[in-house]
């Protein structure tokens, strides 16, 4: 019998660099799009995909993540004083959403290092990993997709998705060949290699890694083998390609739309886009840009 994964790992101590000045002194899991923190995406995807334990990995400055997901006595009394019942149940339901544990990166040493944190909360049981600046909207969410590949073959899986050549050095990009899965073909790949945000002439493939993956526990191990690579980080993707020498590892390229929440453009995009699907928004919202002299 193949292990369910129960857990998923959140790494959220990077500095957010990419998002300055916003980033300064608010956490970028916590920029809300819409109005929404991403982070909260992430987790309630992974509530949906029937995760029961979330695992955060923060750093110094972080506090207001754990507020979000803590009780807030003073909000509660006060709304439940002015009788704003809908609210209150807004905010109860966030704090009563999933179990969700802490573990501090005391300093910024790459994503892998981030998942090694987790080792000791994670154990020895199969996790996913969720990069909350990808934000995927689909009809099945992304993490359950790839735990149904986990669950077929055992071993780890990692979302992937095609990218233009101009910006495939942003991402960890995969040398994979297909395999036919459930009657479909050109949607799973076996990995042969992969290497962190190679030069677009170097690049194996247009396949980019997009942050969701389910992880077996040996991952850990591999992650301690690897030296610092890319940006002299600990790259996750440096793990996996170790862990490729004992397992096999596979990428399946998820259906549904990915937003690079952790990128300006890219922000704006994903908060125009979930303005208009909104049911009490979308109507103004898609009437107020009409008017815009575009
Ligand atoms: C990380 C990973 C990279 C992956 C990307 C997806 O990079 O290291 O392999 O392609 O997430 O968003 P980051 O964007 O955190 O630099």
């Amino acid at each position: 019998m193949i292990p369910k994964a129960r857990k998923a790992v959140f790494p959220a101590a990077g500095l957010g660099t990419r998002f300055l000045p916003a980033t300064k002194a608010q956490p970028k899991e916590m920029l809300p799009l819409v109005d929404k923190p991403l982070i909260q995406y992430g987790v309630e995807e992974a509530i949906h995909s029937g995760l029961q334990d979330i695992i955060i990995v923060t750093g110094r400055g972080k506090s207001a993540i754990e507020d979000h997901f803590d009780v807030s006595f003073e909000l509660e009394h006060l709304l439940e004083t002015r009788g704003k019942k809908d609210l209150l149940a807004l905010v109860r339901g966030i704090s009563d959403m999933i179990d969700i544990s802490y573990v501090r990166q005391k300093e910024a040493l790459g994503l892998g290092h981030a998942v090694l944190r987790a080792k000791e909360l994670v154990g020895k049981e199969p996790f996913c990993v969720v990069l909350s600046d990808d934000v995927i909207d689909a009809e099945i969410p992304c993490l359950r997709q790839l735990q149904d590949v986990y669950e077929f073959y055992g071993a780890s899986v990692v979302a992937l998705m095609e990218v233009p050549k101009e910006s495939i050095s942003a991402y960890g990009v995969v040398d994979a060949e297909p395999v036919d899965h459930m009657g479909q073909s050109g949607r799973l790949f076996r990995i042969r290699n992969m290497v962190e945000k190679p030069k677009a002439e170097d690049a194996p493939s247009n396949l980019a890694i997009i942050g969701r993956y389910v992880l077996t526990p040996e991952i850990f191990t591999s992650i301690e083998a690897v030296e610092p690579g890319r940006g002299g980080e600990i790259q996750l993707t440096d793990g996996l390609k170790h862990l490729l020498r004992s397992r096999p590892v596979y990428g399946y390229k998820f259906e549904g739309k990915r937003y690079d929440a952790g990128d300006k453009l890219g922000f704006l995009q994903a908060t125009v886009e979930f303005a208009l699907k909104r049911y009490d928004l979308g109507g103004p919202f898609r009437q107020y840009l009409k008017s815009l002299p575009l």
